[in-house]
C-alpha cells in the first residue's frame, strides 16, 4: 500500500511540477477556476487504482477536488461471494483521496446492476427473506461505514430503482422488499452511516419528466417521515441534443424546490451518441462496432465535430453555473477520452469522445470552453 501511493503521488506531482513550456501542458486547475461554485469531481478506475503511475493521476490531481471510485466498492467488485472482501482498490481510493484533501463519494450502496445473485439468495439458492435481505444491506453499510466512514463524506445509496416513467423498477430487491426498496435503503443508510454524511439518491434520465416527478414525489415522502435524504444525483450521462437544456433546468429547479442540493455525479458526454438505446441503462444488449457506429476509429475528430462538442460543454456549463447555488457538485465520469466507459457502451469496441481530456491526456477545445464558462462569471 505504501509503495503504490508513493508512486501515485509521483505520478500525481508531474501534474504540479513538469512539463510547464507549453499552456497544453499546464493548463489551469478546473476545480480552482470552479472555486465558490461548486467541487469539481473525476474518477478513479479499477485500472489506475492497480497501476500507480497512470498518467491520469496528473489531471486528477490538478483538477478534481472530488473523486469518485468508478468500479472498487461496487458490491461485485467489494464482495464477490458471500465469505470474500475485496478491499484493497477502495483503500487506496480513500488513501489517495485523503492525500490530496480531496472530497470523497461511497458509489454505490445499493444497485440493481454490478450486484451478485448470492446478494439475494440463501445458501440453497432460495429467494431471501425480506429480513434476510435487509440484514445483508445493513451489514455491507455498517461494514463501509466502520471502514471509510470518517473520509468519506457523500454516499449514494441508492443507484437508478426509479424508471422513465415514475414507477419502481423491477429489481432482485424489489421483488423481495417491494416499493419500500428505496425507503428501506434510505433508513439503513440514516442508521449506519455517520451522522453527517451526505445521503443521495442517484440516477440517469433525471431530466425525464416521468422520473423527475417521482423523485421529487420521493424526497417529499421521505422528508415526511423523518427519513434523512441530503441530495439528488442526476448523472448526467448526456448527448449532443439530449437533454433540451430547458430540461437540465426544470429538474435542477424542481430538486432544489424540496429542500435538497443536487450533485451532477457522472457528467460525460457522448459524441458518437447512442441511437436507438436511449438513457444510460446498463442492462440493454450491447452492438459491435462497425464504420457507421464509429466514424473516427483512429481518434482524429474532424475540427467541426469538436468545436460542436465543446460548444455542447460550454453550454451545458453556462446552465450549471446558471444555478450554482443549486448544485453542490460536478464530478465527471472518467478522466479521458482514452478509457471512457462509452468506447464499449452500447457499442462495443468504438472510439469514443466523452470528456475534457483527450487520448494523450492533453486538454481539448472543450477544457479551454468550460473554463471560459467559470471565468466569465
Ligand atoms: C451507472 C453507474 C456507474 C457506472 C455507469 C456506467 O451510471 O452509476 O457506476 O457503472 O453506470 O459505467
Amino acid at each position: 500500500m505504501k509503495l503504490w501511493i508513493t508512486t501515485a503521488i509521483l505520478a500525481s506531482a508531474i501534474a504540479l511540477t513538469g512539463c510547464q513550456e507549453t499552456d497544453e501542458n499546464d493548463p489551469p486547475s478546473l476545480h480552482e477556476a470552479f472555486e465558490g461554485k461548486f467541487l469539481i469531481g473525476g474518477t478513479l478506475s479499477d485500472s489506475m487504482l492497480e497501476n500507480a503511475s497512470d498518467p491520469g493521476f496528473a489531471i486528477v490531481s490538478k483538477h478534481f477536488n472530488s473523486l469518485s471510485p468508478e468500479n472498487c466498492m461496487k458490491w461485485g467488485n467489494m464482495n464477490p461471494l458471500l465469505d470474500q472482501y475485496e478491499w484493497e482498490l477502495s483503500d487506496r481510493f480513500v488513501e489517495y483521496g485523503h492525500n490530496f484533501g480531496q472530497e470523497m463519494v461511497g458509489h454505490v450502496l445499493f444497485w440493481h446492476s454490478q450486484t451478485p445473485d448470492w446478494v439475494f439468495e440463501d445458501e440453497n439458492g432460495a429467494p431471501l427473506s425480506k429480513e434476510a435481505l435487509l440484514e445483508r444491506m445493513r451489514e455491507r453499510a455498517r461494514l463501509m461505514a466502520k471502514r471509510w466512514g470518517d473520509r468519506i463524506k457523500i454516499w449514494d445509496v441508492v443507484n437508478e430503482s426509479i424508471e422513465g416513467d415514475g414507477s419502481w423498477r423491477k429489481s432482485k430487491y424489489q421483488q423481495i422488499l417491494g416499493d419500500e426498496f428505496t425507503e428501506l435503503a434510505f433508513r439503513i443508510a440514516m442508521e449506519e452511516l455517520p451522522t453527517d454524511a451526505i445521503l443521495l439518491y442517484n440516477d440517469y434520465g433525471m431530466t425525464d419528466p416521468g422520473r423527475r416527478d417521482a423523485v421529487v414525489a420521493m424526497i417529499q415522502d421521505f422528508k415526511s417521515k423523518g427519513i434523512r435524504i441530503d441530495g439528488v444525483g442526476m448523472q448526467g450521462h448526456w448527448e449532443m441534443s439530449y437533454p433540451a437544456l430547458s430540461e437540465i433546468e426544470d429538474s435542477l429547479t424542481a430538486f432544489a424546490a424540496t429542500g435538497v442540493k443536487v450533485h451532477i455525479t457522472e457528467l460525460d458526454l457522448d459524441l458518437l451518441g447512442r441511437g436507438k438505446f436511449f438513457g444510460a441503462n446498463v442492462d440493454i444488449e450491447r452492438l459491435k462496432a462497425d464504420p457507421a457506429t464509429n466514424p473516427y476509429p483512429d481518434g482524429n475528430l474532424p475540427p467541426s465535430e469538436e468545436k460542436r462538442f465543446a460548444e455542447r460543454y460550454a453550454e451545458i456549463f453556462d446552465v450549471l453555473l446558471k444555478h450554482h447555488e443549486k448544485i453542490d457538485r460536478v464530478t465527471f465520469w472518467g478522466v479521458s477520452d482514452l478509457t471512457t466507459w462509452l468506447n464499449g457502451f452500447p457499442v462495443e469496441g468504438r472510439t469514443n469522445f466523452a470528456l475534457l481530456f483527450d487520448r494523450q491526456f492533453k486538454p481539448k477545445p472543450a477544457f479551454y470552453r468550460v473554463l471560459e464558462t467559470a471565468r466569465k462569471r
